[in-house]
């Protein structure tokens, strides 16, 4: 299954009820396995979490801390954009050449890598000395 179709699927899932912008992800591991997730929102605004972060979850959870490939995709006008807490996420398990797909429901997509969408991380070499 193609990394979208994942992220498309997941997205099905979303629990939105606040904002109904439902959003699906998903990230292939350095294994090749493939890890969804989707928004899931709180009555405690604050408290909800994007698909990007679900997806890093269950990557890491399976015991993958490396990523190589991103795909995010939301009923959005234009392809989705992963917000900047996501970008951040992101850029912990995967480097400035990663591809990320960014797509709307209706096909369109647009790619750019985790350098592109996140110049100059803040990053592991800048808090461990030595
Ligand atoms: N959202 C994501 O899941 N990923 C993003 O990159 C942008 C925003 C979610 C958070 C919230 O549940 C909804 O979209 C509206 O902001």
């Amino acid at each position: 299954m193609s990394l979208i179709q994942a992220a498309r699927e997941a997205r099905e899932n979303a629990h939105a009820p606040y904002s109904g912008f439902r959003v699906g992800a998903a990230v292939r591991g350095a294994s090749g396995r493939v890890y969804a997730g989707c928004n899931v929102e709180n009555a405690a605004y604050p408290e909800g979490t994007c698909a990007e972060t679900g997806a890093i979850a269950a990557m890491v959870a399976a015991g993958e801390t490396a990523l190589t490939e991103v795909a995010v995709i939301a009923d959005s006008a234009d392809p989705i954009s992963p917000c900047g807490g996501c970008r951040q996420r992101l850029a912990e398990f995967g480097g400035p050449q990663v591809p990320v797909t960014m797509a709307a429901l209706d096909g369109r997509e647009t790619r750019a890598t985790l350098g592109e969408l996140l110049p100059g991380a803040f990053g592991r070499a800048h808090v461990v000395r030595g």
